[in-house]
């Protein structure tokens, strides 16, 4: 466990990733479906990628939005059925303060590069009743911070920070945020936990 590293200093272990959206624009699987009946209520899917999960929930009856930073995301989400906006999570949302699940799929708890202030902005979208459903890397994986490289079709590339959160280190980057770890499962080797509000 990397637990030493600080959270708000520096980047940590150095981080340079490339993500492929191809990698997830299959239909859910075995282990989304799984991963997805941790989501209660209306659900955001932060960082929808091409939509797997959020059509998926969508099919099982939630309400449900996806929301990326990439056009093309958003466009291979719509045409799979699912609603999915145009949108960085750090920007204005709808229904703020009531949504009952945030969704970070596929490591997105690396979303902007620093979970903390990723957790703490979930928070003001969030319900106060209100879970994280969170996919971690393995243990020993540490708290990582640096960039990834994500590749659409077409050629195109898009620098973003990024960060990685192993799941032994995950009760302290949640508690830093506010949040306590309610439950951790392992789904054909994906690390995953659900954070809710601290007592
Ligand atoms: C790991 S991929 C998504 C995988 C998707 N959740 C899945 O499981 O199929 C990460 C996604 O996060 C999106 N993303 C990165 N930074 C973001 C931000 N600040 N707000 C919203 N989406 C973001 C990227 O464009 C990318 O599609």
């Amino acid at each position: 466990m990397s637990g030493a590293q600080p959270l708000d200093g520096p980047l940590g272990r150095s981080l340079d990733t490339v993500l492929s959206i191809a990698t997830w624009a299959h239909p859910a699987d075995e282990h989304d479906r799984q991963l997805a009946a941790l989501c209660v209520g209306p659900t955001l899917d932060v960082g929808c990628g091409p939509g797997r999960l959020t059509a998926h929930l969508a099919d099982r009856g939630h309400v449900v939005l996806g929301i990326d930073v990439a056009p093309e995301c958003v466009g291979q989400a719509r045409e799979r059925g699912a609603a999915a906006l145009h949108r960085d999570v750090f920007d204005r949302l709808p229904g703020e303060g009531r949504w009952r699940t945030a969704l970070l799929a596929d490591g997105n708890v690396g979303i902007g590069g620093d979970p903390v202030a990723l957790l703490h902005r979930l928070r003001e979208l969030l319900d106060p009743r209100g879970r994280v459903v969170v996919e971690l890397a393995p243990p020993g994986a540490g708290v990582r911070r640096g960039w990834a490289t994500l590749r659409y079709g077409g050629g195109v590339v898009r620098p973003l920070r990024w960060a990685v959160v192993g799941a032994d280190d995950v009760d302290r980057v949640a508690d830093e945020a506010g949040l306590a770890v309610t439950s951790r499962h392992v789904f054909g080797g994906r690390w995953c936990a659900v954070l809710e509000e601290a007592a």
